[in-house]
């Protein structure tokens, strides 16, 4: 099938790349000359893993433009993947997404062919029938008889994008055209994941609250991880436990500095923001941002008690940026809030990360950026573990000490621990 893709952000180049690979022929939009160039030479725009390969791997099968009514036209189903950047209080905006499905209606204007247009991008319920009614007024043609639309939304995980991709818990499209439902299951054939239709809503609410549960469960190992710190328990060894019942799960559930990432903050806010637009007040996704506002402040004070408060002009290693391991990403990580709170102590640093401080240095351009893990080390008497990168288990820590905000010695790598060392929740 012919497909074009609006947004070559990690979810629109993924989804082409992955398409390209099931057999579909690909064209990807974005409005940045440079990524275009970048991808019509084979290449990713950015890191994640595993991505690199399959776009050369698929290069004869996607093309990149900026021209996007040239793209639709072209092609006759289109997935929306464009950016819904939210302000700190949980406002979303759409304008993106009512941009380009103004652009779509514009073309349709003058495709006399049916279309198909899908929703990739996360969406409040409700704005599936905004988009629809936007490409209906513009182009004049009515749905679902002379154009579709469904909701689909995107499951990835940034860092594993490209593996879930191809192995996807489930497939959920929201529309209440059966006609594009089947479009969807055609696209989609060569994976093997249960599909749910749903009504659009459905679909919009399920990706928030299947973010807000994952937040949910990471806040709530949080707090029993604070209790755990103050009672002289191991907080992994409870997760072990508590995750053998069925019901519970072991899966995410890793107590630390807190989520981080352009999605979980992102979303619980905006799903709380609009709750409280409706008149219901969100106690339990209020209390998940709080505990998870908090949570780097956790490692501070464990570093406080060790530097007897003066941590004043004191050599402080920092060791990971990135929100997670396997990303270059530094959205909402709580290494930045971290790094902000010591240079406000006017703690002299000394940061490392294998991918991100080329992000890390706009923002903060005069810290002292190591080229090695291990000169960060050399150079601080404590050291702060903030990004899982399995790389961190493999140096010389001395009698440093060490404290893991991020399982990086986790009950596996127990027996890895250097003597001065303590978790965060363990
Ligand atoms: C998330 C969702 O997982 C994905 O389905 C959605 O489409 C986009 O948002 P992502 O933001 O890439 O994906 O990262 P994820 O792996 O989910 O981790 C989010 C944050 O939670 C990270 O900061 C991570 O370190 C933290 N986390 C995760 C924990 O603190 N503990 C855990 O056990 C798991």
């Amino acid at each position: 099938m012919k497909i074009s893709v609006i947004g070559a952000g990690y979810v629109g180049v993924v989804l082409s790349a992955g398409l390209a690979r099931l057999g579909h022929d690909i064209i990807l939009v974005d409005i940045n000359e440079e990524k275009v160039k970048t991808l019509n030479e084979g290449k990713a725009p950015f890191y994640e893993k595993g991505l690199d390969e399959l776009i050369s791997e698929v290069k004869d099968k996607v093309k990149a433009t900026t021209d996007l009514k040239e793209a639709v036209k072209a092609t006759e189903l289109t997935f929306i993947c464009v950016g819904t950047p939210s302000r700190k209080e949980g406002y979303m905006h759409i304008e993106q997404i009512k941009e380009a499905c103004l652009e779509i209606g514009l073309t349709l204007l003058r495709k006399p062919e049916k279309h198909y247009v899908v929703i990739k991008s996360t969406v409040l319920p409700g704005t599936s029938e905004e988009c629809i009614k936007i490409i209906s007024e513009v182009s004049g043609k009515k749905f679902p008889s002379e154009f579709s639309f469904a909701m689909n939304p995107e499951f990835l995980r940034e860092g594993n994008a490209v593996y879930d991709f191809f192995n996807q818990d489930r497939i959920v499209i929201g529309s209440t055209d059966k006609e594009i439902v089947e479009k969807l299951r055609e696209v989609y054939k060569g994976i093997e994941s249960p599909i749910l239709e749903t009504k659009f809503r459905d679909a919009e609410m399920i990706k928030y609250a299947n973010n807000a549960f994952l937040a949910t469960k990471i806040s709530f190992i949080n707090e029993i991880g604070n209790i755990c710190k103050k009672l002289g328990v191991d907080t992994n060894i409870v997760a072990k436990g508590i995750g053998m019942d069925f019901r519970i799960n072991p899966h995410f559930f890793k107590s630390g500095i807190g989520f981080g990432g352009s999605c979980f903050p992102k979303d619980v806010s905006a799903l709380a923001y609009k709750a409280t637009e409706k008149g219901y007040a969100p106690r339990l996704l209020n209390a998940v941002l709080d505990i998870n506002r908090d949570q780097p402040m956790k490692l501070l004070t464990i570093m406080d008690n060790k530097l007897n408060g003066d941590i004043k002009g004191k050599n402080i290693a920092i060791l990971g940026l990135a929100f997670k391991a396997d990303t270059d990403d530094v959205r909402e990580s709580p290494s930045l809030q971290i790094i902000k709170e010591l240079l406000l102590e006017q703690a002299n640093l000394h940061v490392y990360d294998p991918s991100a401080m080329e992000s890390v240095k706009k923002i903060f351009p005069h810290l002292n950026y190591t080229s090695t893990a291990q000169e960060a080390i050399d150079n601080s008497e404590i050291v702060l573990l903030l990004t899982e990168w399995p790389e961190f288990t493999e140096l010389n820590y001395g009698d440093k000490h060490v404290i893991d905000g991020k399982n990086v010695f986790d009950t596996d790598k127990a027996h890895l621990r250097s003597k001065n060392y303590e978790g965060i929740c363990w």
